[in-house]
């Protein structure tokens, strides 16, 4: 007996619909069309039909084969799409989230602050001039006016690197090459770059450091010069209610010598910690350059005259942004850096 062909195909098909995982495939295979299957046994009731009515059912049972054949491959194919569009919905690329931040760096407060610096007196018409942080014995302090037997040499601890050759103790070295490089021209530089000294390390000193040496010589040039560039850079440096203070000083480069203060931009002069509860802060060294340095930089004593001045970079920007240990600059603790 053959059984209801129509009714085995309506189930056939539309338990196929319902598959939605290719892990079920297989079992609907074996189901139907596999060789325990539906189908082989309908094909198997074909047996007990007339002779007659034989060819006819077979060609049927075959045709439905077919169907259901077709019918599995086209699921087959309809599962595999929807594994893929599930597969891309579930991981899929949002190319409209934003990215992960990249930690990025940033200047050092030092070059910054060398950079504000060179900003300022490049305004004012100064070049920068770079000099060499080894030095000979006779640049660093002979042709500054600071003999082997002169008793200022005890101002500057130094690093010997060899006979007769130190790692510059400040910058001023840097205004013999440049005179006599410039010679018999008017002059108008900063030299910035590092210093040594050899000193014990602590949180106010350090044994490298920068400094920002200025050099200016011309035919007319006087104190007032000096002390109209220094108040223009401590105006634009530390706020345009900065007053100065001058003191008289000695260097041996320069005569006469000066040590220039302003008032504390913390308290306003009022007094605090930073300032040591004197209202003042140091700016810097300066004078008029010493006759002997300026033959010795190839200019003639008595046709020009300049003045110069030397001021350090870590120190200011410590008072400025609260800093309280100058070795922090170069301990390269991020969690210090990243706050400037
Ligand atoms: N070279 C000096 C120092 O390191 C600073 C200085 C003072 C530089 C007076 C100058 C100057 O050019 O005129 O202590």
């Amino acid at each position: 007996m053959l059984p209801n062909l129509s009714s085995l195909k309506t189930d056939a098909l539309s338990q196929l619909e319902q598959i939605q995982s290719p892990d079920d495939l297989p079992v609907w295979y074996r189901a139907w069309l596999g060789r325990k299957g539906h189908l082989t046994e309908a094909l198997r009731g074909l047996g007990g039909l007339s002779a007659e009515d034989r060819p006819k059912a077979g060609q049927q049972v075959n045709q439905l084969k077919e169907e259901l054949e077709q019918a599995f491959q086209a699921r087959q194919e309809a599962v595999k799409n929807l594994a893929l569009a599930a597969s891309l919905a579930g991981g899929a690329l949002d190319i409209t989230l934003p990215g992960r931040p990249l930690q990025g760096g940033h200047l050092h407060i030092t070059t910054r602050t060398l950079r504000k610096i060179r900003q300022i007196f490049g305004e004012m018409g100064f070049q920068v001039y770079e000099a060499p942080e080894v030095e000979t014995d006779e640049t660093n302090f002979g042709l500054l006016n600071i003999p082997p037997y002169h008793p200022a040499r005890d101002m500057w601890d130094t690093f010997w690197v060899d006979d007769g050759v130190v790692l510059r103790t400040h910058t001023s070295p840097g205004q013999i090459r440049c005179m006599r490089e410039y010679h018999p021209q008017p002059i108008r530089v900063i030299l910035p770059g590092k210093c040594y000294r050899y000193e014990a390390i602590t949180p106010r000193s350090e044994h490298q450091f920068f400094q920002v040496e200025g050099l200016a010589i011309g035919r007319n040039i006087t104190m007032t010069d000096l002390i109209g560039t220094m108040r223009e850079f401590t105006l634009k440096m530390y706020g345009e209610s900065r007053r100065l203070r001058l003191r008289g000083s000695y260097f041996p480069f320069t005569e006469p010598s000066i040590e220039i203060d302003m008032d504390c931009m913390i308290c306003q002069g009022k007094g605090c910690r930073v300032c040591k509860h004197t209202g003042w802060l140091e700016v810097g060294g300066a004078g008029m350059v010493h006759p002997v340095v300026l033959e010795n930089g190839g200019y003639d004593p008595g046709e020009w005259t300049g003045f110069a001045f030397g001021m350090g970079v870590e120190r200011p920007a410590m008072l400025h942004h609260g800093i309280e240990d100058i070795r922090y600059f170069y301990s390269n603790d991020l969690r210090f850096l990243h706050q400037f």
